[in-house]
């Protein structure tokens, strides 16, 4: 588009742009934001979270069920048979019918809404036919049978696993991010939020938009320096309720540009023409590039000067994100990468980056699965699951080799190795350990409620440790005490 062509200021598109962000409120009140983040009003329709439990059906899977129920979280459960699950676990829970053996069973259904995942799947033991109570042997007090596996270990163990993992949508992998705009998805109400606002507001005549694309915005337009203009944008509409960010360090942007200096404009603020927190990036001419954008870079900026006594930026309260592409720097410098003409900043997403990483996915293993074949191990000694680990197809060591999957996945994780189960009451004092030396006994109860509770704790992040109960101990325990000694993988 030939400069002179648009040299004429257009009071329609200004009276357009003041009216797209309410500073005229003609526009009805449209409920774009609550969509998107969940909000304060009726209008919302805030995503659920869910949490998906696999083996649901099992001693420590349904009690963990239970537990997420009695603490009002949403639950679903991956089960192989529903009609036995359903008489197991009641009517209020979601049931998807499902193997971890069979990977055209793991659809994307299953994983819908999903913000964690707890795994107490494991191969179903049983004992050898005609062992009778008579036969029954005794390890540290344990009552069992001489058992014997009913499924293939390394199906469920490792195999299962492993399909499990590779179903997993990579949203789940977004440690510690806040995902804020992801044009890769691009939805209605992404175009609903972003408008521009170009120099026409001062009475330029530049012109540009945030087209979406099937994977992409792309911000682009013309900028012009006539009539004393030289400033295109796009700024999303006060977000309502404006975005908590005070658990994160800062922005993120994904971005494919033309080689031009560009500002990210962030308000804590819900005024129209007001402070806004500036930070410049440069582009690289058709190269992808990630933008990290420290909250503490931020500088105060109003109308493009900065403001020496302004206040630091608050990420308790984000009203509203701009993109500028502008002749002027701050305090009149000028951007030494502008030109006039056409532009193009193609954005991929805007996360808010730094947050605390959580495991989104429990997996509960058992103590012993490094020891088969350890050099120096008294089996006599060790409890039946490691002695018998051959008899029984292997079971730990493809617990291990499933427990590698999870480790190398990138999905942040916390693995819970417990000592021998048992069926009695919970709230023992529990003793986590590392390095899968100890012995003992742990009730499903308390393994249940520990499952639950490593999903809130940063320091369970990417660990695997053992557990057993401390013998006759009865303890509330402190969560944040337990977890806090917990070396990372
Ligand atoms: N017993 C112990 O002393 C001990 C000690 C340490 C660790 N562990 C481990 O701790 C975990 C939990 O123990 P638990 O006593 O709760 O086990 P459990 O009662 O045997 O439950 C196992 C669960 O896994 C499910 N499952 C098995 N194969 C599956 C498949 N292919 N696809 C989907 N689901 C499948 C079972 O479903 P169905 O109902 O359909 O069979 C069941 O819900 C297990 O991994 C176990 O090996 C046990």
């Amino acid at each position: 588009m030939a400069e002179q062509q648009k040299g004429q200021w257009d009071g329609g598109r200004f009276l357009k742009t003041l009216a797209y962000f309410r500073v005229i409120p003609f526009i009805g009140n449209i409920s774009w934001i609550q969509n998107l983040w969940g909000g304060g009003t009726k209008k919302r329709q805030e995503k659920p979270n869910i949490i998906l439990v696999v083996g649901a059906t099992g001693g420590v899977g349904k009690r963990v069920v239970q537990r997420l129920q009695q603490q009002g979280i949403k639950v679903r459960c991956l089960v192989r048979d529903a009609n036995r699950a359903r008489t197991l676990l009641g009517n209020t829970v979601e049931l998807i019918e499902a193997d971890l053996t069979i990977p055209q069973t793991l659809n994307s259904e299953i994983f819908q809404d999903i913000t964690a995942i707890i795994c107490c799947s494991g191969t179903k033991v049983q004992p050898v036919e005609g062992d009778t109570p008579n036969r029954e042997k005794y390890y540290q007090g344990i009552k069992f049978y001489l058992p014997e596996v009913v499924d293939v270990p390394e199906l469920v163990e490792y195999k299962g696993i492993q399909n499990l993992i590779y179903a997993l949508p990579k949203t789940l992998r977004n440690a510690g991010e806040k995902i804020l705009f992801d044009f890769t998805q691009p939805t209605e109400e992404i175009k609903e939020i972003w408008g521009a606002l170009d120099d026409i507001v001062m009475g330029g005549i530049s012109e540009s938009s945030l087209k979406l694309t099937s994977d992409s915005a792309v911000f682009t337009g013309y900028v012009s320096t006539a009539n004393s203009g030289g400033f295109v944008s796009v700024r999303t509409r006060n977000f309502e309720p404006p975005l908590n960010l005070s658990d994160y360090q800062g922005i993120e942007l994904r971005v494919k540009g033309d080689g031009k200096r560009y500002k990210f404009i962030i308000r804590c603020n819900d005024g129209w023409d007001s402070v806004g927190y500036c930070y410049s990036f440069d582009t690289v001419y058709n190269i992808p590039i990630t933008i990290r954008i420290p909250f503490d870079k931020l500088i105060p900026v109003f109308r493009a000067k900065t403001l020496q006594e302004g206040k630091p930026f608050n990420p308790n309260q984000v009203f509203s994100l701009q993109l500028m592409l502008s002749k002027f720097q701050y305090d009149g410098a000028l951007n030494p990468k502008f030109e006039p003409g056409l532009f193009q900043l193609e954005i991929e997403s805007i996360k808010a980056y730094g947050g605390n990483i959580l495991p989104r996915f429990v997996q509960v293993s058992s103590a012993g699965v490094t020891r088969p074949g350890k050099p120096g191990l008294n089996l006599e000694e060790e409890p039946p699951a490691v002695r018998l680990n051959e008899q029984l197809g292997g079971i730990l060591t493809w617990k291990l080799r499933g427990e590698d999957v999870i480790r190398s996945s990138g999905i942040p994780y916390t693995i819970i190795r417990p000592c021998a189960l048992t069926e009695q009451p919970g709230g023992a004092t529990l003793i986590l350990a590392q390095g899968d030396t100890i012995k003992g006994q742990v009730s499903r109860d308390d393994i249940a409620e520990l499952c639950i509770q490593a999903l809130t704790q940063p320091k369970a992040f990417n660990t695997t440790f053992e557990v057993k109960a401390e013998q006759n101990s009865q303890g509330s325990e402190n969560w944040n005490q337990l977890f806090s000694e917990l070396k990372p993988d």
